[in-house]
């Protein structure tokens, strides 16, 4: 099976797998995921093989919907792609990829190691950030039955796995807990670029929140 081929089939397989999600986590989140993660990776050094395997595969089971467990996903991404008869080394590396992807935390470092990598987790935090990023957050929000805002309640900066893992909070706290922080954790020149729009949407998109929330606007 060549390449592009390989591809193609992981693209139909994990389609059918998360088609119909509604927290934020669904195909055409990998769909754009994947779209960027190629766009990004075109301006840099890389194996877009791996870059594309990775961006397919890095949403396939996600520590969230699996009790916190985060070696399901390396799990289940190195079997389909040992059916599809992957060498060991590229499946090695995209396991390497989905394992280290995730945001973890404000004071957590999650550092890629790779050039790979790096344009994968970029093209997943810009799909966190922006206009999509605020339609998903409230997706997400609402799929977990959380209040959408409340004046209350501040946001944390956690500084481990575990205590971001147990967070509960309201909606608009996942902004300054994690949304807000992403643009200045961009690993390449390109998504830092994407990144300062997407981000002065979220500042807006803020403003006006609480302008309209104290009946202002
Ligand atoms: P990563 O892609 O770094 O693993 P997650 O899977 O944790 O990120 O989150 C993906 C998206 O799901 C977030 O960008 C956000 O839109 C939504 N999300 C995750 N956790 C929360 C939360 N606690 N509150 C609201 N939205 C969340
Ligand atoms: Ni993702």
């Amino acid at each position: 099976m060549d390449q592009q081929e390989i591809i193609d089939q992981t693209a139909t397989f994990i389609k059918k797998q998360l088609s119909g999600e509604s927290s934020g986590h669904d195909w055409w989140h990998v769909y754009r995921v994947w779209k960027s993660a190629v766009h990004i990776g075109k301006q840099e050094q890389t194996n877009l093989f791996v870059v594309e395997l990775a961006a397919l595969l890095h949403d396939i089971a996600d520590w969230k919907f699996h009790d916190g467990n985060d070696e399901v996903g390396p799990q289940r991404a190195a079997e389909w792609l040992q059916t599809l008869h992957v060498d060991d080394a590229t499946i090695a590396h995209v396991c390497d990829i989905i394992r280290h992807i995730s945001f973890k935390g404000a004071g957590v470092t999650t550092a890629m190691q790779t050039i790979e990598g790096k344009v994968v987790q970029d093209a997943d935090r810009l799909d966190a950030i922006g206009a999509i990023g605020i339609a998903r957050t409230f997706a997400y929000g609402g799929s977990k039955g959380r209040e959408m805002y409340n004046p209350d309640v501040s946001p944390l900066l956690h500084d481990s796995f575990e205590a971001y893992k147990q967070n509960q909070s309201h909606t608009i706290n996942h902004f300054y807990e994690k949304l807000l922080l992403l643009k200045e954790r961009m690993n390449t020149a390109t998504a830092r670029q994407l990144a300062e729009q997407r981000h002065r949407v979220m500042e807006d998109y803020l403003n006006q929140f609480y302008r309209e929330w104290d009946g202002e606007a």
